[in-house]
């Protein structure tokens, strides 16, 4: 046997502290848990610059963009940048086809050309503070989960209200560790967010849905927004003369770039994690679950590529459904996938042998922790059946568009049902509904329906048990002799959901007589039967079940915490600010195979293809590429760097997110993970689970070189 000798061990606790990424870590409590191992891994500024409430800090300058994204503030105007995919929605709504601005960028050269987005907020956290004691007082052992809940609820209640009073601040509590601990959060909320610059979709979302989720990357993924404030620099709705925001922070920009090893830290607002779940319910999800949607997805995903392909009008109407569903379709595959590849179930499964016996070698310990795995065992075995019922719901019957569409008209469908119609809400509700009908149809094309609605019905049937599914699909085999072309046929002919003109004519004269007749219409009655079905037989244990779940899973945290009582926890991502932190690494995805830390715009061109949508590259950008006139933005080897890799652990919501350096100066912009690490939202691999940012420098380069905004360079705080 090799011989261990003290460089050995001591090389590998180097790697061990080289690798560490996996958390996601609460600001406040940096100092007290994180500071140390930052600084060991090259951190030169301090916790206390991250995070503060008694002096301007780092996190002045994050804020929550819209409801699932992350922005951050890098010049004294307010001037935000985020990702171009969480811009998206905007940039699309300010499109025509006179100003199609998503396919062509948009630059604004000056305030008064930027463009207000009504309903678009930005969230600013003022300072959090630990409420547990408080949120937990007046529990006792006697209660009932429901009335220990309803104490929580009265608590956080009465809180909230006294914080809100007193701070003039938006209030809210989350909480932590699943009900273990709660914060409150003391946040200011901004109304007038306006449209600075957005570069063009072949930039912006370069690599579509083809290299979605995938390293290596070349996407350009950033958009430029502002933040206005009325004159007493108080937030307020959107005012021709309100004012750009002076905030207490602006991020400054590093053009020195990064290099492999280099210390980096993500400051965000991820979503939504699940570290510490038993391992019945990591199977459910994905070995059960997962497989099931992801081939459901795929093959809508055929249907709509078969058409989007030989037709490009069709390309366009479909392109932003294609990519929600192929975003959450390629996330499962890989989540999946990296779970089998970690071996992640007999992981968890181990840990639970050792906190079994843990806790039956202790009479103290026993009745509070003994009883919860089995509990979970036949929770998650109810579970699957259920889950799986309400998967199909969900992706079949609802991934049928004339279906989900149907739906919008129940509300009004109910009103003019009722003994007593008032003629005035449904006139309302009808006026409301036309524009909705004008948007559904600008982007359907009912061939893809057709197809689809045949493929869904069909997987329906064969994958969900005969007596465990709503009746209309047993009605398909008695009415229809199983002949699904026919039902989806009877379907598309007879229901109004399929007529622009007649939908309108109805909304027009909002008759309530023939309002009343969509109760007879079949996509209606589709839904109703997937509706009936849901109300009696899956929502009443479905609610039970979880929140048997979410009790089980408090203790069990709880346990885990106290069993481990050396190591140290990061709580589940909650849409809270967090800090994240890690290094600049490739990675090797397989065998053989390795994966620097950085693009380059060579490897633009080398993927360029005129003839495949998302690999379509701009004139000026080849222009640019040829003279190399990158200025202040190349690199070392004048190079244009685009993307680089990092071991920092972020989910959903950390999109947008700066990417900062030991010094707390942005170097990129996060926009994604890859894929091979893609199961980090329940189990974190620091050998493949990478973060994917776009190179600041290559932002800048775009904003100046390719747009000519170069104003707004000149506007933030640059360091070279
Ligand atoms: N995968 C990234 C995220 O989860 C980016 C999604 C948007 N881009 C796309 N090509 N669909 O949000
Ligand atoms: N692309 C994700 C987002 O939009 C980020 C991720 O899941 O890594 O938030």
């Amino acid at each position: 046997m090799k011989k261990i000798s003290f460089w050995w061990i001591i090389g590998m606790l180097l790697l061990k502290s080289a690798s560490a990424g996996e958390g996601m870590w609460i600001p406040m409590l940096l100092q007290q848990l994180n500071e140390k191992e930052m600084k060991a891994m090259g951190m030169r500024i301090t916790a206390e610059d991250i995070y503060s409430v008694n002096k301007s800090s780092l996190k002045d300058a994050i804020v929550l963009f819209g409801r699932g994204c992350t922005a951050e503030i890098v010049s004294d105007q307010g001037l935000l940048l985020t990702n171009h995919h969480c811009g998206y929605g905007q940039i699309q709504k300010h499109s025509s086809v006179e100003h199609d601005y998503l396919t062509n960028g948009f630059w604004a050269m000056s305030q008064s050309e930027e463009l207000p987005n009504p309903g678009l907020t930005v969230t600013m956290l003022m300072k959090m503070e630990d409420v547990s004691m408080a949120v937990l007082s007046g529990l006792t052992n006697e209660l009932s989960e429901s009335q220990r809940n309803a104490k929580i609820s009265e608590n956080i209640r009465i809180l909230t209200e006294k914080a809100a009073k007193e701070s003039g601040f938006e209030v809210v509590i989350r909480s932590f560790f699943n009900g273990n601990q709660y914060y409150m959060l003391y946040n200011q909320v901004f109304k007038d967010i306006r449209l600075v610059g957005a570069p063009p979709s072949n930039i912006g979302k370069f690599g579509g849905d083809t290299d979605n989720w995938m390293w290596p990357r070349h996407t350009g993924d950033f958009s430029v927004f502002r933040i206005y404030v009325d004159k007493e620099g108080k937030p307020s709705e959107y005012k021709p003369d309100n004012v750009p925001f002076k905030p207490a922070y602006h991020l400054p920009i590093s053009l020195k770039g990064v290099e492999e090893g280099d210390f980096t830290f993500v400051f965000g607002y991820p979503a939504r994690t699940s570290q510490y779940l038993p391992s019945q319910a990591v199977k459910l999800i994905t070995e059960v679950s997962n497989p099931h949607k992801v081939n459901l997805r795929g093959t809508r995903l055929d249907i709509f590529k078969k058409y989007a392909n030989s037709d490009p009008k069709v390309r366009i109407q479909y392109a932003a459904k294609d990519a929600g569903v192929a975003n959450a379709w390629k996330k499962m595959i890989g989540e999946s996938k990296g779970i089998r590849r970690l071996d992640g179930i007999a992981r968890k499964q181990q840990l639970e042998q050792d906190f079994q016996k843990w806790a039956n070698a202790d009479v103290a310990f026993q009745k509070a922790y003994a009883p919860l795995l089995p509990a979970f065992e036949s929770n998650y075995k109810e579970l699957e059946k259920l889950t799986l019922a309400n998967d199909y719901i969900n992706e079949c019957g609802l991934g049928i568009e004339l279906i989900r569409f149907s739906a919008m008209f129940k509300p009004l469908s109910d009103e003019a049902s009722k003994p007593k119609t008032d003629q005035k809400k449904l006139e309302e509700m009808s006026k409301k509904l036309q524009n909705q009908v004008k948007e559904f149809f600008q982007d359907y094309h009912q061939p893809i329906d057709i197809e689809v609605a045949e493929a869904m019905i069909n997987a329906y049937l064969n994958n969900q048990p005969t007596d465990f599914r709503p009746d209309f699909l047993n009605d398909i085999n008695n009415d229809f002799k199983g002949n699904v072309s026919d039902w989806v046929a009877g379907l598309f002919e007879k229901s109004i959901f399929t007529s622009q003109n007649k939908l309108l004519a109805m909304l027009e004269d909002a008759s309530p007589r023939k309002i009343r007749a969509l109760q007879k219409d079949p996509a209606l009655l589709t839904l109703k039967s997937m509706r009936d079905f849901y109300e009696t037989r899956l929502q009443k244990p479905l609610q039970n079940l979880n929140a048997s779940n979410d009790s089980l899973q408090r203790i069990y945290m709880r346990g885990l915490m106290e069993m481990q009582n050396n190591k140290l926890f990061y709580p589940d991502a909650n849409f809270t600010l967090r800090v994240t932190y890690g290094k600049v690494e490739g990675y090797q995805p397989a065998d053989a195979v390795y994966y620097n830390h950085y693009t380059t715009l060579k490897g633009i061109m080398e993927k360029e293809d005129p003839n495949v949508y998302d690999y379509v590259v701009e004139e000026k950008l080849k222009a640019l590429y040829k003279e190399a006139d990158y200025g202040i933005y190349a690199d070392t080897n004048g190079e244009m760097r685009v993307a680089f890799a990092a071991s920092n652990h972020t989910t959903g919501g950390n999109s947008g997110s700066p990417v900062l350096n030991a010094d707390g100066q942005m170097v990129g912009i996060n926009f994604d993970r890859c894929w091979e690490g893609t199961m980090s939202d329940l189990m974190y691999d620091p050998a493949v689970s990478r973060n994917i940012s776009a190179d600041i420098r290559y932002v800048l380069f775009i904003i100046d070189k390719f747009a000519g905004a170069k104003h707004l360079v000149d506007e933030m705080t640059i360091v070279r």
